[in-house]
């Protein structure tokens, strides 16, 4: 069996709900996995949910239920964004499940038995009130901040992972692997944060401060802490300790957002897998940040969009475009209403809607709905053909790298040169015209748009899924499962009749 292209994201933290950032990670990674489907590759895609951790114990308490209580709660609303926004994954992990503890178990006893993690004192600020340990850096003018409260030094026995043995071999890979990190000007980061030596990884905590997490396997006193659970998502997901592991392990992708990059995905997860004698992941990609007012959109400011609300007013197809076509991955863009607004009237309502709305409605009053036979060749039509081409072209190698921004600016391109053509060949002043050339003029011109549409619709399938469907079905085409077979200038929609025109973005 062929080894399926293995795709993941972050998996969310269980600690509040799902805001624009997520949402943008996991459309992000399903227009990958589904770019990769429509170019036949078959396609392993997976989310996730975080859900150990004090912030979550915290949570729960302070509701008054258990914490596996409110992370069911809020599994249940990360999973229904997931349905809201199209998100093609095919399966879903979550920390809590047997399949990952078990996993999480096995890996740490293994590490332990080698000698890679041992036992020693970690001695630190600790505040209370916080219930966090606190560093030198965390003082303002040489003092704790009042949120802190009582700040102690505590001295507390706890296991480390043995991560400095392996900074040098890191750097060498890193110094190899060109690949491994997009876009490439990230790598620079992590290298920076390598020239430091690294101390090793304190990967527990005693159950009398956190309970709410995965027990060592080694001492019942301790939970793991954080990345040890977190990370290791991605190889239980792939079924570690199954036949059938190496047939998606390594993983061709990891999508996350930047702020995990360096040091957990870029540093500690290669040598967690090195040390654990297992292959490393082929790719990952570090995306950017949804900001408002300057600062990163997140939970701690408060600041969030709540993705729904938008799906809700314009629908899911233009809320996927609108975060594929501002992003450029890797930066970060400002996230505002006026542009939101402005791309789904100009782009979505303006060029597609009605290409759309006036085909079909050009359609139905000269041809009764029957797609006409394309008779002529001349400039105007040569001219959209190699824009298609083009847009094909441009478009397909953007995807390639990620670039969907600018893959999606190359389909809309194309979609204003149909108009364009529509412009110059006039069908409608045409239809009023008895002479035979003139009909042949506005039935040539129907055809070249209906193909030129019809192949804009299977490029923006893997961003506008919905859009795609409805259109295709208009067309009386089934949804496009491959490139290859759809992406011909092939004029195959001749003699068929076409649906009921429809409006696709509504204006209020
Ligand atoms: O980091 N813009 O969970 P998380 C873009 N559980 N992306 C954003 C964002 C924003 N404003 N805010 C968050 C965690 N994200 C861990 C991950 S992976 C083994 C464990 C992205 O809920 C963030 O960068 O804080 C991350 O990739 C994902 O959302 C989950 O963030
Ligand atoms: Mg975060």
């Amino acid at each position: 069996m062929n080894k399926a292209f293995y795709l993941t994201t972050a998996i969310d933290y269980a600690n509040g709900s799902p805001h624009l950032g997520h949402a943008y990670e996991k459309i992000l990674a399903d227009v990958i996995a589904r770019t990769k489907r429509l170019n036949g590759e078959s396609t392993h895609f997976v989310t996730g949910l975080d859900e150990h951790g004090q912030k979550v114990q915290q949570g729960a308490e302070s509701e008054g239920v258990l914490p596996q209580e409110r992370c069911d709660r809020i599994a249940k609303e990360f999973k229904n964004l997931l349905i809201e926004l199209s998100v093609s994954n095919d399966d879903y992990i979550r920390t809590t499940e047997s399949r990952h503890k078990k996993v999480v178990s096995t890996l740490l006893q293994d590490l332990f038995d080698r000698g890679e993690i041992y036992q020693a004192e970690y001695q630190g600020f600790y505040s209370t009130r916080a219930e966090q340990f606190l560093q030198e850096k965390d003082k303002v003018n040489g003092e704790w901040p009042e949120i802190y409260g009582e700040v102690s030094q505590i001295t507390e026995s706890n296991y480390f992972f043995r991560l400095s043995n392996y900074q040098d071999w890191l750097i060498e890979y890193l110094g190899n692997e060109k690949d491994f990190i997009v876009p490439n000007f990230r790598l620079n980061q992590v290298l920076e944060f390598l020239k430091e030596p690294l101390n090793d990884l304190c990967i527990s905590r005693p159950k009398d401060r956190l309970e709410w997490g995965i027990p060592l396997p080694f001492d019942e006193n301790y939970v793991t802490y954080v990345w040890f659970d977190a990370l290791v998502n991605y190889v239980s997901a792939a079924g570690y300790g199954q036949d059938d592991f190496m047939n998606l392990w390594p993983a061709d992708l990891h999508v996350i957002g930047k702020d995990i990059l360096a040091p957990p995905h870029a540093v500690y997860w290669p040598i967690m897998l090195k040390a654990c004698g297992l292959p490393l992941p082929k790719q990952i990609l570090a995306h950017g940040w949804w900001m408002s007012s300057g600062e990163k959109m997140s939970k701690s400011t408060g600041e969030v969009v709540d993705p729904l609300s938008l799906v809700e007013q314009r629908g899911v197809d233009a809320f996927r475009y609108f975060v594929m076509r501002e992003m450029t991955v890797g930066q970060d863009a400002d996230f505002s209403l006026e542009r939101f607004e402005s791309r789904y009237k100009t782009d979505l309502g303006n060029d597609l809607g009605n290409l759309l709305s006036r085909l079909f409605h050009m359609t139905a009053t000269y041809e009764n709905s029957i797609v006409p036979k394309v008779e002529l060749n001349e400039e105007f039509e040569q001219k959209v053909k190699s824009n298609f081409e083009e847009a094909k072209k441009q478009a397909m190698a953007r995807f390639d790298s990620f670039q969907f921004n600018q893959g999606l600016e190359q389909i809309f391109i194309f979609i204003r040169s149909i108009n364009k053509y529509a412009d110059e060949r006039t069908p409608w002043k045409l239809a009023k015209s008895e002479l035979s050339e003139d009909r042949i003029k506005l039935r040539t011109c129907l055809g070249v748009m209906v193909e030129s549409l019809r192949l804009a619709i299977q490029m923006l399938a893997p961003v506008m899924p919905g859009v795609h469907e409805k259109v295709n079905k208009l067309f009386g085409l089934p949804v496009c499962k491959s490139w290859e077979s759809d992406l011909k200038w092939d004029f195959r929609l001749e003699g068929m009749r076409l649906g009921e025109k429809t409006i696709l973005f509504p204006r209020d």
